[in-house]
């Protein structure tokens, strides 16, 4: 069992949640994920990690389905079954010269990690956030801390710069020379921002999220085609050249349990209510 140590929302939906779990602590790195298992019974889902003290590793996620739903209502004293990890491939770090990380969202959780290890390579490093308002807009100061500068976008602009994180990406790019380009976000969000560092050619980086059963390789059910070659993201993965991911496809595939999902999440609420509004209440 993997004690909790701290938990909280941190923005609408978004919760963060560190967890005692030394043999990741020590070993993970930039760009790698575990895979939670709540209970015995539960799904295992990948989360990123998002930061590393001591023995103690932070996932951040949002509350969109049954699982996740259910480890928002856990609390700091609880436990998790698995916290299996680090998977993955490390973001491939080295000196670029000046990078870019672009956040979407709950995305931007995986960026400061990314940032200090960028730095630590000797890379200048210029951070974009974006989210669909201010309320969205997490880890700002975590961000400001991993990066020489920081930029903000709201599609509302209820919060800096009025547009996108690709207008602020091209900005940049307009303004200076840019060698290597992370962007983390919601798929679509990756899809349209990575088209900004097409024409130049500038090496630039996804993490895909597609649907993960064990992360060993085994299943099959987390494949991408990336440059028209199947990829298996948990163990090719997460992060590919985002000019080579074929997200058309990837969307099409992360759609195919929707009507599951939502019938399973529908059924966790009804009986959480039955419980009283839920493991806490
Ligand atoms: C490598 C990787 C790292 C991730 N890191 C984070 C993170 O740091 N924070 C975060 O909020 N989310 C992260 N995700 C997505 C997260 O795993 C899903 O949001 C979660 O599994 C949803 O489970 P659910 O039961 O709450 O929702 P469901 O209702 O079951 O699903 C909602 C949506 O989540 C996705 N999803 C569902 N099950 C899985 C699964 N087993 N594996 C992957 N995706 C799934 C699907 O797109 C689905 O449509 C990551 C995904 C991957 C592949
Ligand atoms: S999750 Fe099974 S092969 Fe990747």
């Amino acid at each position: 069992m993997f004690k909790i140590e701290k938990t909280g929302p941190i923005a609408d939906k978004i919760y963060e949640m560190w967890v005692n779990a030394p043999h990741v602590a020590h070993h993970a790195q930039a760009g790698q994920f575990v895979i939670f298992r709540i209970d015995e019974k539960g799904e295992r889902i990948p989360l990123t990690v998002s930061a590393v003290d001591g023995d103690s590793i932070r996932v951040v996620f949002m509350a969109i389905g049954k699982t996740t739903t259910h480890l928002a209502s856990l609390r700091a004293g609880d436990a998790v079954q698995d916290v299996a990890g680090p998977l993955g491939k490390p973001s491939e770090i080295k000196k670029y010269g000046t990078c870019v990380l672009v956040g979407g969202g709950v995305g931007t959780a995986c960026l400061p990690i990314i940032g200090h290890a960028l730095r630590a390579a000797g890379n200048r490093v210029i951070g974009i956030v974006g989210a669909r308002n201010a309320g969205l807009l997490i880890l700002e100061e975590e961000m400001k801390k991993a990066c020489d500068e920081l930029h903000i976008s709201t599609d509302d602009g209820s919060k800096g710069f009025h547009g996108f994180a690709a207008d602020l990406l091209k900005q940049a790019m307009a303004r200076e020379k840019i060698d290597a380009v992370w962007i983390i976000g919601p798929t679509i969000m990756m899809k349209v921002t990575a088209e900004a560092t097409r024409p130049a050619a500038i090496r630039t980086f996804v993490s895909v999220n597609p649907v993960m059963v064990d992360g060993t390789g085994m299943c099959g059910s987390c494949r991408v085609t990336v440059g028209g070659e199947t990829k298996f993201a948990c163990v090719d993965g997460p992060e590919f050249d985002a000019h080579q991911v074929d997200f058309n496809a990837l969307m099409q595939r992360m759609r195919t349990y929707q009507p599951e999902e939502k019938a399973s999440l529908e059924k966790f609420q009804e009986h959480q209510c039955k419980l009283g509004g839920g493991h806490h209440a």
